[in-house]
């Protein structure tokens, strides 16, 4: 729980909101929560447990800011935007960096509000797959979206990453801008085989740019494995539990 003035901390660490009508947001005293979903392997539910996270949290009067940094942009889609028809979007945010043209185009300006209340969107589109190679010659690269973020995050209580499923780039944009990550994991073996890749990321970047993030979380998504693949889970639970994954 982030901060819980006039809140009694509930079972499973939500605060309850105590006046009717909820807490004012405004008489909290915040301290945002930026939180990034990564998993360099694809469809193991990143973009899922990011938007009900944050339709959860903004259902609980929570000032929630989901952030797409996918090009596939199924972030945006969900929460009913065309990334088809908008004119700007993160990419533009993101590539129109100080120095270029004069141009220095802020995260404010793509701020979409969502059909939920509390919960605001920066949306993405295929143009983003382009921003990797873009970015790729400045100085600075890994840092520019946690720069970009910087101006608008303490108007929110949680900024919440959509990434996309490399370990390029964006994703370390995303490391680097968070002070968390859950890892949305598949328990089989074959979805165990990139952790370690994804855990010595977040180390390096732990230690190179300051993450100020406690040990990553893990989230199992759910799974039938067969035999094989049970026997190979009990290994999956040795790797998962030093990151404080809890049984399922
Ligand atoms: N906890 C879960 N249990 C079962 N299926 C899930 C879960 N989370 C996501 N899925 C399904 O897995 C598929 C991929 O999820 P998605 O969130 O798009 O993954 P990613 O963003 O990591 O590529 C979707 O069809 C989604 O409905
Ligand atoms: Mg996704």
């Amino acid at each position: 729980v982030p901060w819980a003035p006039g809140g009694a901390a509930a079972p499973g660490g939500f605060e309850q909101p105590t006046a009717a009508g909820g807490i004012s947001l405004q008489e909290r005293s915040r301290t945002v929560r930026v939180i990034a979903l990564v998993n360099q392997k694809g469809g193991c539910g990143k973009t899922t447990t990011a938007v009900n996270l944050a339709a959860c949290l903004a259902l609980n009067s929570r000032r929630v800011l989901l952030v797409d940094f996918d090009p596939q942009a199924n972030a945006t889609i969900s929460l009913g935007a065309d990334p088809g028809t908008l004119s700007r979007t993160v990419y533009q945010v993101i590539v129109d960096g100080p120095g270029d043209d004069g141009g220095d185009l802020q995260m404010a300006s793509v701020i979409t509000p969502s059909s939920v209340e509390h919960l605001d969107l920066v949306p993405s589109s295929i143009d983003l797959a382009s921003a990797e190679l873009e970015l790729s010659a400045r100085i600075g690269r890994e840092n520019t979206l946690r720069k970009k973020l910087a101006p608008v995050k303490d108007q929110y209580d949680y900024v919440l990453i959509d990434t996309p499923p490399s370990l390029g780039l964006l994703t370390l944009n995303a490391l680097v801008a968070c002070q968390e990550a859950i890892i949305p994991i598949q328990t089989h073996y074959y979805a165990l085989l990139g952790m370690r890749q994804l855990l010595r990321t977040i180390k390096v970047v732990r230690r190179r740019w300051g993450m100020k993030s406690r040990s990553p979380g893990s989230s199992r998504r759910c799974t039938t494995p067969g035999r094989a693949s049970a026997r190979r889970s009990s290994k999956a639970s040795r790797i998962i539990s030093p990151i404080g994954c809890s049984r399922a």
